[in-house]
């Protein structure tokens, strides 16, 4: 079945990684209504869709996102309150909820400026690789407006608060460099090489075992802010359940290589599926 098309977003594939292209470059890739609904309907599909084992977040252009659009989101919903509140509901939903949620690994690839809210689309994927000379900013200061949706707890939650304190605070723009020295992103690389990059980091992903990635994403995230007692219980019980979604994990066969045939050294390398070799 042909990939579905829309009009504030692309779909591109390679292999059985997919890019999620925000496209209106224009704008900078500003977030318009438009543009939330199209990302919420593209992550349902991709979600269920077999083809995609890493979804990638990037936008068109030399820029990422530059956060809410204020003319489409803001000031053209001022006067119309149910619009306003399903566009908050559909930008909400997406940027946090179906993209932590996503069962299968996510990158954002900052290939450009991310400002205002866009942080928590880049604090819901589970990696992301930067630009070096990307630039970054929580410019909502400048006009008297707080970081607001989530972004504010997803700067605390993500990075140190004397870090989340100082952007937010000022405002002050940082690049991509400055962005992984403060727990934003994973790496930082060459622009020209920034997507040679992602996919190499997407081939590794993708040999490694869905259903354990899975589980150890939605386990990190969900222990987060849970204390040391219910996170023991969470933890035992989704190893059962994990045990009950993959054979491979219930045969113990990663166990069985290391400790009867003596054919593999977890300590010096990442396990691969017996077809996958
Ligand atoms: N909302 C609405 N429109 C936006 C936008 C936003 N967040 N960011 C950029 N645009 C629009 C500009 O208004 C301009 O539209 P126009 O061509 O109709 O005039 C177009 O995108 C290009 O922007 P421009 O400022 O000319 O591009 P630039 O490359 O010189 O600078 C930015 C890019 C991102 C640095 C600059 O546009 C900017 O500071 N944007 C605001 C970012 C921000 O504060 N976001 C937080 C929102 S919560």
């Amino acid at each position: 079945m042909a990939d579905k098309t829309y009009e504030n977003i692309k779909i591109e594939r390679e292999g059985n990684v997919t890019f999620l292209v925000l496209n209106r470059p224009e704008k900078r890739n500003a977030m318009s209504p438009g543009l939330h609904y199209d990302v919420q309907d593209a992550l349902r599909w991709l979600d269920d869709d077999a083809q995609t084992r890493v979804l990638v977040l990037t936008g068109a252009g030399d820029s990422w996102c530059a956060g809410q659009d204020l003319k489409l989101y803001f000031r053209e919903t001022s006067n119309n309150p149910m619009e306003r509140k399903r566009s908050n509901a559909a930008s909400h939903n997406w940027r946090w909820e179906l993209l932590t949620r996503f069962s299968k690994p996510t990158i954002a690839m900052v290939n450009g400026f991310c400002f205002g809210g866009a942080f928590t689309q880049l604090c819901a994927c589970d990696f992301a690789i930067t630009a070096e000379d990307a630039t970054f900013g929580l410019s909502e200061v400048n006009w008297g407006i707080l970081p607001g949706g989530i972004v504010s707890w997803n700067l605390t939650d993500m990075m140190l608060p004397r870090h989340a304190m100082y952007y937010a605070a000022t405002g002050e723009p940082f690049d991509g460099k400055r962005a992984v020295e403060i727990g934003l992103a994973n790496f930082a690389v060459p622009r020209d090489q920034l997507r040679a990059k992602t996919l190499e980091f997407a081939a590794k992903l993708e040999k490694l075992n869905p259903s354990v990635l899975r589980y150890t994403k939605e386990a990190v995230r969900a222990v987060r802010h849970m204390s040391a007692d219910d996170a023991r219980d969470y933890l035992g019980a989704k190893q059962d359940s994990l045990a009950r979604a993959d054979k491979e994990i219930a045969d113990k066969v990663g166990m069985k290589k290391f400790l009867d045939e003596k054919s593999y050294r977890p300590g010096l390398g990442p396990y691969q599926r017996p077809e996958e070799k």
